[in-house]
């Protein structure tokens, strides 16, 4: 095509970077993603992450504006989720208000959700100066490098995961004041209705059960591999290594922190066992966290970035960084 120039990034060969032969004004993008859907589509489906670098993007309704034009499925709200976010504009939120200090593992969004996005849209708004950079992996390439044994197990026993949110309690405020990490119910549902929240449960097939204090339980039973929708490509897609907590996960200091903190089980924040209640082993964490580790690819986000990854295709996740960083994010199914 010749108003555009590509690239595949980094040797790994993820993601796509696109960029504009010559100068090009949004409305010109925009009739572009249009036109050529079905090129983007193709792309997203061969390399399944697209970054668009070098055109005019810079606003968060520009942005938005990207997201609706390229047209890869509505956009989805993050309900279910359990990253701290904030809603910037509509559909659009922060990518994640996790502290700097904790790098977020390598996942597919939501893949713990029956309803998760089929794409995840990340804008870049501040760069970051150090480090910062949004790691991603090619699924199918942490699937086929899975030892043959652990990769068996886990796609023949599947997962139950369980989360707990607050609703209101001083103490998890206070806790968020010193490290922002965890969302009350009524933030993860985007409601405070009870009976939304069972509404919404009923509609995902989660397990839902309300503990003392307001507490909500929620657990689901999910697959632990999967065949994207169109290609058949079998893929790693489970967040296994992000519920079990551990040493090296969390980091000595906040392992022996949450150990204390979670001695009442019913504010737990996360669990997981295979979907038969069995333990996952936990040398079998830590190899899926060695394939996560050797799959990683990273590279420096430029202002003004756009970066569209296929959610079943591939895996994202976030360095740490020092100094200011803003980037932005949407979801469509
Ligand atoms: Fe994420």
């Amino acid at each position: 095509m010749e108003k555009i120039k590509t690239k595949v990034l980094t040797l790994a060969g993820i993601p796509l970077a696109i960029e504009p032969a010559a100068k090009m004004t949004l409305p010109e993008f925009y009739t572009l993603l249009k036109e050529e859907n079905a090129y983007f589509r193709q792309q997203l489906l061969k390399y399944g992450a697209l970054l668009f670098r070098g055109f005019p993007i810079a606003s968060p309704d520009d942005f938005a504006g990207l997201v609706t034009h390229l047209n890869v499925g509505s956009f989805v709200h993050y309900i279910g989720g359990d990253s701290p976010r904030k809603i910037v504009k509509g559909d659009i939120y922060t990518s994640t208000e996790a502290p700097p200090s904790i790098k977020i593992p390598l996942h597919n969004e939501l893949s713990f959700v029956k309803n998760h996005p089929r794409y995840i849209h990340f804008y870049c708004e501040t760069a970051p100066q150090t480090r910062g950079e949004t790691i991603i992996a090619d699924a199918r390439k942490v699937y086929a490098t899975m030892n043959p044994e652990v990769r068996k197990l886990f796609a023949d026993k599947g997962l139950r995961y369980v989360s707990r949110y607050y609703y209101k309690s001083q103490i998890m405020n206070l806790l968020n004041k010193v490290q922002r990490s965890h969302k009350s119910w009524s933030e993860v549902f985007e409601t405070h209705s009870k009976e939304e929240v069972e509404k919404i449960c009923h509609e995902s097939e989660f397990e839902l059960k309300w503990n003392r204090n307001d507490w909500l339980q929620i657990a689901q039973v999910r697959p632990a591999v999967m065949a994207h929708p169109d290609t058949n490509e079998m893929v790693w897609f489970n967040q296994a290594h992000l519920f079990d907590f551990n040493p090296r996960l969390l980091g000595l200091w906040r392992y022996v922190g949450a150990k204390l903190f979670y001695c009442r089980r019913h504010t737990k924040w996360h669990e997981v066992s295979f979907a038969d209640g069995t333990p996952i082993p936990r040398q079998a964490l830590y190899h899926v966290m060695d394939v996560l580790d050797s799959n990683t690819v990273k590279f420096p986000w430029q202002k003004g970035d756009v970066m569209v990854q296929d959610n079943v295709l591939s895996m994202h996740g976030r360095e740490t960084f020092n100094g200011p960083r803003r980037i932005l994010t949407a979801m469509t199914a």
